[in-house]
């Protein structure tokens, strides 16, 4: 690098000897943080905007820096913006170009009391935004699906499921709906995320705040933040919102991860509850017989991805000195991965819903009578009986069945079932060995009668609509 070249850099001032290359190369955020251009550019439109009103720009100047911005936007968008090797990140990059369209005269003074500190949290901040409210969007159409298939399928029972055993009968609906209801929370918890994400702290400077007072309300107003970040130190060095946003990713992710898994057993041919769709799945190179559910391992695997972004990143951010510290450039990169990787998974999860097939015969066929042995306690409980003695009772059924071979709780006969306790009654085949009826009595908030299946999905629609 020659010291021509390196007196093009913004802080070049100083300096006289050249940068090591590798240095140059360590030190560049250039080739991930160009993402940014676009809300690089309206953060400096609008400040330049509040510089105006301050008159340390006047009319011309702040119509100049207006018109280059545009071109350098415009350059952008049609892929033909030119990198420079001296381009150490978005901000000199967008400087150093706007320079070149309207002279560095004027372009010299679009950086007055404002640091990349400050321009780098409002560009990030923007950027976050940006990409959160259209994740917002993407997570609410997932949602969507996943209430729709409840209401369109609530008829269907299967097994749930305790350790991965056969439990209790429930609606397909009712299962769907449980995941259904994290992601509700996740769209909860998002919102106030993009609050805690969406507060300005343009204006503050390299540390110490603005010299000339710039109007930072109006700042934030113009660039759509809801507030301000209320201390010019915090302001430049707090990256809580890249945590918070990786954390709720991960949480998300994690929900997403539990949902596949469960879907990948499902899909298994021992269980064959679902079919996945051709466009979600793979096949073998070796064996022509398999179909994989890529989708869903994949679904899977990047929970593990995204918390890692968050973990290293925790890790960056602990014992920093204040204010800004270089380590800060390490929040891009995982957390861009995150939002990009968020952001398919969520898309990828809505299409694999929305495309596979229910083998609700293979569900039905699931379900086994000793999974009614709880109602057959609570059969007992109704005639008055103690809980804790009508479990044991069903357990010596569950037994008897067992010993005597006979293929289930529901082939022994009356009187079978009253060498074990006199007080079952002719009434216990229709009342207990009945899978709806045990859904259907479990109707209190919550549980899967089909009124409280449908109860949920007027909850859900609700929060879609809001
Ligand atoms: N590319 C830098 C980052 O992402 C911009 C801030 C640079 N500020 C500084 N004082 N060197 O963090």
């Amino acid at each position: 690098m020659t010291d021509q070249q390196n007196l093009k850099s913004l802080w070049g001032g100083r300096f006289t000897g050249g940068l090591d290359p590798l240095m140059q190369l360590y030190n560049a955020s250039f080739p991930y943080d160009q993402k940014m251009y676009e809300a690089d550019i309206e953060g400096t439109r609008v400040y330049t905007a509040g510089l105006h009103k301050l008159g340390l720009l006047n009319d011309h100047e702040l119509s100049e820096i207006h018109r280059g911005l545009k071109v350098v936007l415009a350059e952008w968008e049609a892929g033909k913006f030119e990198e420079q090797a001296d381009d150490e990140d978005i901000h000199t990059a967008n400087e150093r170009r706007l320079g070149e369209i309207i002279g560095r005269g004027i372009a010299g003074k679009v950086h007055t009391g404002r640091s990349r500190n400050d321009q780098v949290a409002t560009d990030m901040r923007i950027y976050v935004r940006e990409q959160l409210l259209e994740i917002k969007r993407q997570l609410k159409e997932l949602l969507g699906v996943f209430v729709a298939r409840a209401n369109v399928e609530i008829d269907i029972l299967m097994p749930g499921y305790t350790h991965l055993q056969r439990a209790q009968p429930i609606r397909w609906s009712h299962w769907l709906l449980s995941y259904a209801t994290y992601l509700s929370s996740d769209l909860q918890r998002l919102e106030q995320v993009i609050e805690r994400v969406n507060l300005s702290p343009l204006g503050c400077g390299a540390l110490a705040g603005h010299p000339y007072g710039i109007d930072r309300d109006f700042l934030a107003k113009e660039l759509k933040f809801d507030g301000l970040v209320p201390n010019s130190l915090t302001a430049v060095s707090d990256r809580d919102f890249v945590v918070e946003t990786m954390f709720w990713g991960s949480l998300l992710m994690n929900h997403i991860s539990r949902f596949s898994e469960d879907m990948i057993i499902y899909s298994t041919a021992e269980f064959g509850f679902i079919s996945l769709a051709d466009a979600y799945s793979t096949g073998s190179s070796l064996m022509p017989q398999k179909k994989n559910p890529d989708s869903l391992e994949l679904l899977r695997g990047k929970a593990g991805r995204v918390f890692g972004g968050l973990a290293g990143f925790m890790m960056t951010l602990k014992s920093l000195p204040s204010t800004y510290d270089k380590d800060l450039q390490e929040d891009k990169e995982p957390l861009f991965d995150a939002l990009v990787t968020v952001s398919h998974s969520i898309q990828i999860a809505t299409g694999v819903l929305s495309t596979l097939t229910v083998e609700k015969e293979r569900m039905l066929a699931a379900l086994t009578p000793d999974m009614l042995a709880t109602d057959l306690a609570d059969y007992l409980v109704r005639k008055g009986v103690p809980f804790r003695e009508t479990h044991h009772i069903s357990g010596a059924v569950v037994k008897l069945a067992e010993d005597k071979k006979v293929g289930g709780i529901d082939k022994l006969s009356l009187s079978e079932l009253q060498s074990v306790d006199g007080r079952f009654g002719e009434d216990v085949v229709a009342e207990v060995f009945d899978f709806e009826k045990s859904v259907e009595r479990r109707d209190a908030i919550g549980g899967t009668a089909k009124s409280a299946v449908l109860d949920q999905i007027a909850r859900l629609k609700k929060v879609l609509e809001e």
